[in-house]
C-alpha cells in the first residue's frame, strides 16, 4: 500500500492513488508519497517515518521553522483519551529479572482500528540518569489487525525518563512521559 502526506495540511492516509480532494483541508492538494521503499524507516511498505519528520520540520515558505514539537497534541486535545500513550513499567517481570515496559494507546477508551483511521505507531525513547538519551525502538501496526500495544523489556534503574509518541493517521502525534 501507498502512504500519502497532504503538503499543505500533512494528512496523511494510506490508499492507492492520492486523494482528491484532501479529506482534511477539503481542497485540492498536492500529495507526496511518503512509503518506506527501503528496511530502515519503518520497512518496505509502511510509513516512512524518516520522510514524514523531514516533511513537517522542513522550512515554511514563510521562513519561519517548524520544529517537531511544534506538531506533537496538546495533552488538552479532543480526544487524548484515545490517543496519548500510556506506560506502563512492570519490574522484575521480563527475562533475567529484566523490568517490562508496556506502552498503550487507548487502554481504557480504545482508538478505532480501521484502514481510514488506526494508531500508525509507537516509539519510545529513555533519557539516562547521565543524560544520555537512547531510542528504545518502535513498533508498526497494521490497521484492522494489530493492536497499538508495544512491549519491551529494560533494566530500569539505569534510566530516569521515558518517553513514547504514538501516531493516529487521522489526528497526528502525542506523547507520554514517565519519570523512573
Ligand atoms: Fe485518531
Amino acid at each position: 500500500m501507498t502512504y500519502w502526506m497532504c503538503e499543505k495540511c500533512n494528512f496523511v492516509i494510506e490508499i492507492p492513488k492520492p486523494p482528491d480532494p484532501c479529506p482534511s483541508c477539503h481542497i485540492r492538494c498536492v500529495f507526496t508519497d511518503v512509503t518506506s521503499y527501503t528496511p530502515e524507516y519503518g520497512g518496505v511498505g509502511s510509513l516512512d517515518s524518516r520522510l514524514v519528520a523531514q516533511r513537517v520540520m522542513k522550512k515554511e515558505r514563510s521562513g519561519k521553522i517548524v520544529r517537531f514539537s511544534d506538531l506533537i497534541k496538546e495533552r488538552t486535545s479532543e480526544g487524548k483519551e484515545k490517543h496519548i500513550p500510556s506506560i506502563e513499567l512492570i519490574k522484575g517481570q521480563g527475562k533475567k529479572g529484566k523490568d517490562v515496559i508496556e506502552i498503550v494507546v487507548g487502554r481504557e477508551v480504545p482508538h478505532p482500528n480501521t484502514v481510514d483511521h488506526h494508531i500508525v505507531w509507537i516509539q519510545a525513547f529513555g533519557a539516562k540518569k547521565d543524560g544520555q538519551v537512547l531510542d528504545l525502538g518502535r513498533a508498526i501496526f497494521k490497521p484492522g489487525v494489530d493492536k497499538p500495544v508495544y512491549t519491551f523489556e529494560i533494566d530500569s534503574f539505569e534510566y530516569k525518563h521515558l518517553f513514547s509518541f504514538s501516531y493516529c493517521n487521522i489526528h497526528g502525534v502525542w506523547e507520554q512521559h514517565l519519570e523512573i
